[in-house]
């Protein structure tokens, strides 16, 4: 098979992309396919029609790559595509709006109020903000609507902290999120689709190694966390951390494979806190790691990921 690896692009997880589009290059030849790179640019509608591939594989992250523009792109040239379709896509890269889906679904997500830039600069909604925190209570979590790794998140300790937080989120996004902090264990679950339904992979817990969680962005450092998988979990607590994944992947309409992120509670039922739509595929992702867990190697997941695409019905050509 001729397959386009779409990687890179201008998002600031390009460099993440690269390392993911690298890895499936190695295993699409290792598989016997003939691998047809492509850094996403300007160039990409031309570089898909002389290439012409049978099928593509998405390792874009971030804007652009993971938003469902480049899938509608893919499917307006009637290019098969791994991983999920436009709609999840954007249901998944805007973190407001899968919230609200998983409210309305009764998934447990932590409690948050969006806001956009403009209702800062024209609707005063700054000063909202006092009852905001007293209903979230400190520290409160604040993010860019649209994800990424991290970017762009800070964890406001009082009052003071907020308008810097505000600022900093905006730098990402118009739209930005503050959100209920969430004491409890993170854990990343992987899920691949098996006839139609979300097959839940081994759990990843991420380990922080010191305990200044303010801190945190340090901690996606090399060596700042550790991983384990599968972490140690009550039979019950695992159960209820797949359901709420399984549960996510439907309210959201992922196809292929996504990664959950999720915060447990002590006593308290798991709180999703996103999805993403293609995650990180690199030698430190967490979901090969889960691959892996479950006796998937990353070949094997690279096949099954270009099985699912060919195998998915075309998306229909006139909305
Ligand atoms: N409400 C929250 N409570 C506690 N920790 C959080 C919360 N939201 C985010 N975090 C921390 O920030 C990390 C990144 O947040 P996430 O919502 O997954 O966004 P991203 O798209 O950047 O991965 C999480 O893995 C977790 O460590
Ligand atoms: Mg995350």
């Amino acid at each position: 098979m001729r397959v386009a690896v779409l990687k890179g692009g201008s998002s600031l997880e390009r460099q993440v992309s690269l390392r993911s589009g690298g890895r499936v290059e190695d295993a699409l030849e290792r598989l016997g396919h003939e691998s047809l790179p492509i850094d996403v640019g300007a160039d990409l509608i031309a570089r898909l029609r002389d290439d012409a591939p049978d099928v593509a594989f998405l390792a874009l992250h971030g804007r652009n790559g993971e938003d469902g523009t480049v899938q509608e792109l893919l499917e307006i040239l009637g290019i098969p595509h791994t991983g999920s379709g436009v709609l999840a896509c954007i249901r998944c890269m805007d973190k407001v709006l899968a919230k609200h889906l998983l409210v309305e679904a009764g998934v447990p997500t932590p409690e948050f109020f969006a806001f956009s830039e403009l209702a800062f600069r024209e609707l005063g909604a700054a000063e909202a903000l006092p009852q905001i925190e007293e209903r979230l209570a400190f520290p409160i979590v604040v993010k860019p609507a649209a994800q990424g790794s991290a970017l762009g998140i800070k964890f406001a300790r009082t009052a003071e902290d907020v308008p810097a937080a505000l600022v900093n989120a905006f730098a990402y996004d118009d739209k930005v999120l503050l959100e209920r902090h969430v004491e409890g264990r993170e854990l990343a679950v992987s899920m691949l689709e098996q006839d139609g339904e979300p097959l839940v992979l081994p759990i990843v817990e991420a380990i922080p190694h010191d305990e200044d969680f303010f801190d945190f962005e340090a901690r996606y450092e090399i060596g700042r966390t550790e991983y384990r998988c599968p972490p140690e979990l009550a039979e019950d607590q695992a159960e209820a951390v797949a359901e709420a994944a399984r549960a996510t992947w439907r309210v959201l309409g992922c196809e292929g494979f996504a990664r959950a992120d999720l915060m447990l509670p002590e006593g308290g039922p798991p709180q999703v806190l996103e999805v993403n739509a293609t995650p990180g595929l690199t030698e430190t992702s967490l979901l090969p790691m889960a691959c892996e867990a479950a006796g998937i190697g990353f070949d094997q997941f690279v096949e099954r990921a270009l099985d699912h695409a060919l195998a998915r019905e075309p998306a229909p050509v006139s909305r």
